[in-house]
């Protein structure tokens, strides 16, 4: 176990010192505890402090904040907690307490405690540890459940029987899988036994939390230990069913298709190395998410997916809705990835030609490179030849988009000749023949026919309207 003089190393944050001064002059026991504590020994680094007093957190953070030089305290009177900021770290400060909850909500009901009841309230082992801030036991370690213990055998416990624990707030079975998938830990077998007993009781939770942890996840090192364990727990039949609907795998004729859950699992695994974009690793998790509802068999094709990319597209806002995330432009940007997620790939199956080259950059736009590090992602092939292969044609499309759009400039394309103008020269109210033509000089463009050039389309309009039977308006 770590010693009180190493610990004090830890605590060379200047507020401790404050902090250490004014409990003692106050004579209240005071302690670091929670999330801090953890990362000491998990040597991640933090700027959330929390600070349990035996008595009033509130009084304590005030007179902190004075000596500090006056800073701003948020007092949040109905939870008994104060906070401030302190440079870059935020400070909490609570008296410590003892919990009891209603069946009904994550709400508890608090009173007055000693710190043995606010380690015993505490989500997990790990999370319960508490440092001594008083002087005459600065920087030792209170450990009641061995929480070290579990640290250094990365191993997620909770502090009293896990059937409570879970039950009081569910909210911490989401919290358990974040932390072994954050921390590359494994749930210890009756705290799991206890989440796979407790899975309804996720019905109390708001959307929004389910939401915080599931970024959570997705922002882990490897989110597949989340979404495993979602899996083997059952939240994952309530949270994503659409992604538990992508399990298995089925036979006919003696041809299988892969299975998709673990398909979309290998593909977040790797494209996480090359993003750190949360919604480009949503893209990942839902770029084959219509599979299931688009999957035939057919006896000539064998097992086919038709346009999953397109109703993919379609199921990603029922999705966000239903998990609170955000309706806007990250939203639009993980549908045009699921639907864009094919071409690439389709791209190099053929000889890479520049029409196909510009026709993709036209659509993709600025998130050509976001696109590419998806697809490279989606090559799970388990033939180490066939995977290379794929790669390395990846590359030569790099390099030719790279190529295509310093010469052609097509990325962001607006078509050179715009339909009023079409309007203008034939005369013409808005009408079909617009969009035709209109369409047309995109085409001529994006396959090479014509440059992305003024003068060129203009040529090409009018060449266009001609086939059509269209006079100009100044011949008329
Ligand atoms: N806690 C708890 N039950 C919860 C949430 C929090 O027991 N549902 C306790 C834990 O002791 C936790 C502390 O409150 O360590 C602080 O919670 P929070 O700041 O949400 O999480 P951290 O553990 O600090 O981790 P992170 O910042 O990664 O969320």
């Amino acid at each position: 176990m770590a010693k009180s003089e190493t610990m004090q190393e830890h605590l060379k944050h200047p507020v401790f010192k404050t902090i250490s001064e004014i409990a003692d002059r106050e004579g209240l026991e005071t302690y670091v505890i929670g999330g801090f504590v953890r990362d000491i020994f998990l040597k991640r680094k933090t700027t959330d402090i929390d600070i349990v007093v035996i008595g009033s957190g509130i009084g304590l953070a005030t007179k902190v904040a004075a000596r500090l030089g006056n800073l701003k305290v948020s007092v949040f009177k109905s939870f008994g907690t104060a906070m401030f900021r302190y440079r870059d770290t935020e400070i909490e400060f609570v008296g410590a307490r003892k919990e009891s909850y209603n069946r009904d909500s994550r709400k508890p009901i608090v009173e007055d405690g000693t710190l043995e009841d606010d380690q015993n309230r505490r989500d997990f082992t790990i999370n319960a540890l508490a440092i001594s801030l008083n002087k005459h036991n600065y920087g030792s370690i209170i450990d009641p459940f061995n929480g070290l213990l579990d640290i250094e055998n990365q191993i997620i416990r909770t502090p009293l029987d896990p059937l409570i624990t879970f039950s009081d707030d569910p909210l911490r079975m989401l919290r358990a899988i974040r932390f072994a998938s954050q921390l590359n830990f494994h749930i210890e077998e009756e705290t799991l036994k206890a989440i796979i007993q407790n899975r309804e009781r996720l019905s109390i939770v708001s959307g929004e939390r389910v939401a915080e942890e599931l970024n959570k996840i997705m922002m882990s090192a490897r989110p597949s230990i989340g979404f495993k364990l979602l899996d083997k727990t059952g939240l994952l039949t309530d949270i994503l069913p659409e992604l538990q609907a992508m399990k298995g795998i089925d036979t006919v004729n003696g041809k299988s298709h892969k299975d998709n859950f673990y398909h979309t699992l290998e593909v977040l695994d790797q494209i996480t190395p090359n993003t750190d974009d949360l919604w480009l690793r949503w893209a990942a998790l839902l770029h084959d998410i219509a599979k299931p509802v688009t999957k035939r068999f057919d006896p000539v094709h064998g097992w086919t997916f038709h346009a999953h990319n397109h109703v993919g597209e379609k199921m990603v806002p029922r999705i966000f809705k239903r998990l609170k995330l955000p309706l806007n432009e990250k939203m639009k940007f993980v549908q045009k990835m699921v639907y864009l997620h094919m071409r690439p790939i389709a791209l190099i199956e053929d000889e890479v030609s520049d029409s196909a080259v510009r026709r993709l950059l036209f659509e993709a736009g600025d998130d050509i490179d976001n696109l590419m590090t998806l697809c490279e992602a989606d090559i799970t092939s388990k033939n180490r030849e066939r995977a290379d292969r794929h790669l390395r044609n990846f590359k030569i499309v790099r390099r030719k988009l790279r190529e295509i759009e310093e010469k052609d400039k097509v990325r962001n394309f607006q078509p050179p000749v715009t339909g009023e103008m079409i309007m203008e020269t034939f005369g013409l109210a808005p009408c079909q023949q617009v969009g035709i033509i209109k369409t047309a000089i995109k085409d001529a463009i994006l396959d090479g026919i014509i440059h992305n050039d003024y003068a060129e389309a203009y040529q090409f309009m009018l060449e266009k309207g001609r086939e059509l039977g269209l006079t100009e308006a100044s011949k008329k």
